[in-house]
């Protein structure tokens, strides 16, 4: 079954909409694969993803109940695909992966143009309501390539 891990900075805004989404989106597609996120900071670890994420997910029937962790070392080894939000997340990512897996490492908007999910933490809702618009699209172009996987 392929593995696919998104990776932003907290692991409580963006990788934990991306997972939820997933998982929801895999199954609405019969698309097995499982999903995990995790965070390039350790800052937050161990809590529940923000509020706004967790309200933008609910309004959306996505239960999510992940808790923050630190992206490591094992999870180069274990996971088939590593997705960033942005280049700053995949330039970190890059910098700690060894080199037979580098090819892993991708930007999740990879499929719909490659651009980047602004970190929405320090801004309103309005940042979640767009990330989840632009992780839908691209999450569902990824399970699409996934289905033949
Ligand atoms: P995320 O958002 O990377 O999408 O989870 C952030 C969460 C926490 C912080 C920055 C971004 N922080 O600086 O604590």
């Amino acid at each position: 079954m392929p593995s696919v891990l998104f990776v932003c900075l907290g692991n409580i805004c963006r990788s934990p909409m991306a997972e939820g989404i997933a998982r929801q989106r895999a199954a609405d597609k019969g698309v097995s694969a499982r999903f995990d996120s995790a965070g390039t900071i350790g800052h937050h670890a161990g809590e529940r993803a923000d509020p706004r994420t967790r309200a933008v997910l609910e309004r959306h029937g996505i239960p999510y109940d992940g808790r923050s962790r630190k992206l490591t070392a094992d999870d180069f080894e274990q996971f088939d695909l590593i997705l960033a939000m942005d280049r700053s997340n995949l330039a970190d990512m890059t910098a700690i992966c060894p080199a037979d897996h580098r090819h892993k490492l991708r930007l999740v908007l990879e499929p719909t143009g490659g651009g980047e999910v602004p970190d929405p933490y320090y801004g309103g809702p309005d940042g979640f309501d767009a990330g989840y618009r632009m992780l839908l699209a691209a999450i569902d172009r990824w399970l699409d390539g996934l289905r033949g996987a």
